[in-house]
């Protein structure tokens, strides 16, 4: 079959067609209607951290905005929004007293969503822990994931009614890995033991939710999204080889295995060479309980190249020459063998991409229109490796493009825009780019 093929290209047609955003990024309103503080508002003010000083303080202002944004989605013909709880607008100190205010909006937005015929699809975690939880101990902590199950029934009691789609944690290895070992995300610390238990807790919290949300919501479909890498050796060498089979356990089968049930990976519990104490006795059964839907976040490939071993293996694999202002590699084909690999080695029931796309420096022409050609290339690229892989067998149901708006891109502040609706921080006017356009169509169509 051609990589690329240059015929039509056709979805199933109950395929969903969304995008998505999340809380911290979009909202605003950091201390309106009695919304807590989270790690990120406190990561935010602490000078250094965030590129330019930037803050989600007010951001696109989502939270006062969020009817004209429902407009905005129905003129680009969403089929659904994938969208994140902010867990102190609900529980501001984290657990004990409820904010109705909070409650109120989301509430309020969903009824929106579906009086528009947009299906709301529902993170109830995307990296806004409320600071007073991480005061507290944060994920390295135990009482965090039974804070998240507390958390879970207030939220899912309240819009269970009507949100049928759920996702617990966005991306848990970002949420260990730069949050707790590099220190780039919120909040901030730098130790590997609380990265490890972090993840841990994560996963556990994960686990223990979902049974909560069956409960809440009998109808819904419930699962995690993780962002996946395939990754790939840049040679046949045995250095190359580790390297990628290391983070490929790192990043990927840390996740995925224990929730297959299979525990977490011996050769990279090796690697680590931590006693792993803080795991229980039946943890690892609540991690793998049953979900309906795995959630890929596909942004790139991993490329490993061990620059110390000296070898005489030619680089069979050779960084693309097409990269986003990310720096990250434009890799779409790649997409095509993670969704093979994720359907046949995990037989998740159910997959969705939870995220994808690309921030690129937006052309704005005099008369304001947003030529963003760059992200149509990037996001057809992708979809027809996705469609490729769906004629191959994958279960794949549906694909939301990051992100529905230009918004707070974490340590790297506004500079990085991956929206199909262009945002002017300053008089937060919104426009349609090129791509909102040209994605509308292939909505329309089932394809391209
Ligand atoms: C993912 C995050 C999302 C956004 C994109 C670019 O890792 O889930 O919030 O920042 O990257």
């Amino acid at each position: 079959m051609n990589k690329f093929p240059t015929g039509p290209i056709h979805f199933p047609t109950d395929f969903i067609w969304g995008a998505a955003t999340s809380s911290y990024q979009i909202e605003g309103g950091s201390d309106l209607d009695g919304k807590g503080e989270s790690i990120w508002d406190r990561f935010c003010h602490t000078p250094g951290k965030v590129y330019n000083g930037d803050t989600g303080d007010v951001s696109a202002n989502h939270y006062q905005y969020w009817r004209e944004d429902i407009q905005l989605m129905k003129d680009i013909g969403l089929q659904a929004y994938r969208f994140s709880i902010s867990w102190p607008r609900i529980l501001p100190n984290g657990t004990g007293e409820v904010n109705q205010k909070g409650i109120d909006f989301y509430s309020r937005l969903v009824d929106g969503l579906l009086e528009a015929g947009i299906q709301p699809f529902v993170t109830l975690y995307h990296w806004d822990l409320p600071q007073a939880l991480q005061d507290r101990g944060g994920w390295p902590a135990r009482e965090t994931a039974d804070a998240f199950v507390n958390y879970t029934e207030v939220v899912t009691q309240a819009l269970g009614d009507r949100v049928k789609h759920w996702m617990t944690f966005n991306e848990p290895w970002v949420s260990a890995w730069l949050g707790y070992f590099t220190g780039e995300h919120a909040p901030g610390h730098q130790d590997l033991d609380e990265m490890l238990s972090a993840a841990h807790h994560l996963l556990l919290a994960h686990g223990a939710a979902v049974p909560v949300i069956r409960n809440n919501v009998p109808e819904g479909e419930v699962g995690i999204v993780l962002n996946l890498y395939p990754m790939y050796a840049a040679s046949a060498s045995e250095a190359d080889r580790g390297l990628a089979r290391l983070w490929d356990g790192l990043q990927n089968r840390w996740y995925l295995d224990p929730l297959a049930g299979r525990g977490y990976p011996q050769d990279i519990v090796r690697h680590f060479g931590s006693a792993l104490d803080f795991v229980r006795d039946g943890d690892m059964e609540t991690i793998a309980a049953p979900i309906d839907l795995l959630g890929l976040n596909y942004y790139k490939r991993g490329l490993w190249r061990d620059k110390d071993a000296v070898e005489n293996f030619p680089q069979t694999h050779t960084r693309s020459d097409w990269i986003t202002e990310m720096d990250w590699e434009v890799t779409p084909e790649e997409l095509y063998d993670l969704l093979i690999r994720v359907q046949y080695d995990y037989k998740f029931p159910k997959l969705y991409i939870t995220e994808n796309g690309a921030a690129f420096p937006d052309k704005i022409t005099s008369e304001g229109e947003i030529l963003d050609m760059e992200r149509i290339e990037y996001l057809r690229l992708h979809f027809i490796q996705a469609a490729k892989a769906i004629q191959a067998g994958v279960n794949l149901a549906g694909y939301f493009v990051w992100s529905f708006m230009d918004n707070f891109e974490w340590a790297r502040g506004y500079r990085m825009r991956f929206g199909l609706v262009h945002v002017d921080f300053e008089t937060l006017e919104r426009r349609l780019k090129h791509s909102a356009v040209w994605y509308q169509n292939v909505i329309e169509n089932h394809g391209l």
